[in-house]
């Protein structure tokens, strides 16, 4: 009874979703202001950008929650936000040495992720509305992954999503002629196949381990599923894009 008891509640907390916050790279688009700090802790709003990300997480209910970021800048994230008893969530924290690219920095979270599931974020992200319904909505999944897509003017900067009835066929990273104007923004949902799939992927011309590599497996696997974006969203990784990002927080 005892040992049954141990192993219900050993599978609550293994469902029980976890955070991964990837917060790394240089910002050099965002230079002198990333000479100061990492861009993903400059003000957006009345607050540091990565706070957007946390409350996005806990706000759905997501209280263990890892930062990824580089070896420049982990003190100040540590500064910035502590142990986590401010935002009722408990971080850890972990240190990507050399900038090879988001699914380099999110294999690091696979001892952190334990063989759950989990939700990742870029840290530059910013929504103007919950994402908690994707969220609700990846728990509901039985395997795979699920990404965000967002109708935007400019694919071309983005991960852009090929759609075929409703589903998703492939993802291009940058594509100089996108096939259609979704972009993939920067929150994934993910299985624990995440971590063998990583390894499996070769870098990029750029020389990064890309997270549309991983995506793009998981769609040959059958398993990618997706989520619409509602309200306007930015990736705040270039100054015009900061100024929208103030827009949208402060309404
Ligand atoms: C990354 C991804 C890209 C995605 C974007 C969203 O690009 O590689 O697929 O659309 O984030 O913010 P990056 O902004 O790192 O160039």
């Amino acid at each position: 009874m005892k040992l049954q008891q141990m192993s219900a509640e050993r599978i609550a907390r293994d469902e029980k979703l976890k955070g991964v916050i990837l917060a790394g790279g240089l910002g050099t688009r965002l230079h002198p202001l990333t000479k100061v700090t990492s861009k993903h802790l400059l003000p957006v709003g009345n607050e540091p950008m990565i706070f957007h990300c946390v409350k996005q997480l806990t706000s759905a209910g997501i209280t263990d929650i890892l930062i990824v970021t580089n070896p420049q800048y982990v003190g100040d994230f540590v500064k910035v936000l502590g142990g986590g008893a401010e935002f009722g969530c408990e971080f850890t924290y972990r240190v990507q040495d050399e900038a090879k690219g988001i699914a380099h920095a999110l294999a690091l979270a696979e001892g952190f992720a334990a063989g759950g599931k989990s939700v990742v974020l870029l840290g530059d992200n910013i929504f103007e509305s919950p994402i908690q319904p994707a969220i609700t909505d990846f728990q509901a999944q039985r395997e795979g992954a699920r990404v965000m897509l967002k109708q935007v003017p400019d694919p071309q900067r983005y991960g852009v999503a090929t759609l075929e009835s409703h589903h998703i066929v492939a993802i291009e990273e940058k594509p100089q002629h996108p096939k259609s104007d979704y972009a993939v923004v920067g929150v994934y949902f993910y299985d624990a196949a995440v971590f063998d799939i990583i390894r499996m992927i070769e870098p990029s011309a750029r020389g990064e381990y890309e997270i549309t590599a991983v995506n793009n497996v998981y769609i040959r696997r059958g398993v990618l599923e997706y989520s619409i974006v509602q309200g306007k969203w930015v990736d705040a990784g270039t100054f015009d894009a900061l100024t929208e990002a103030h827009h949208i927080l402060l309404g």
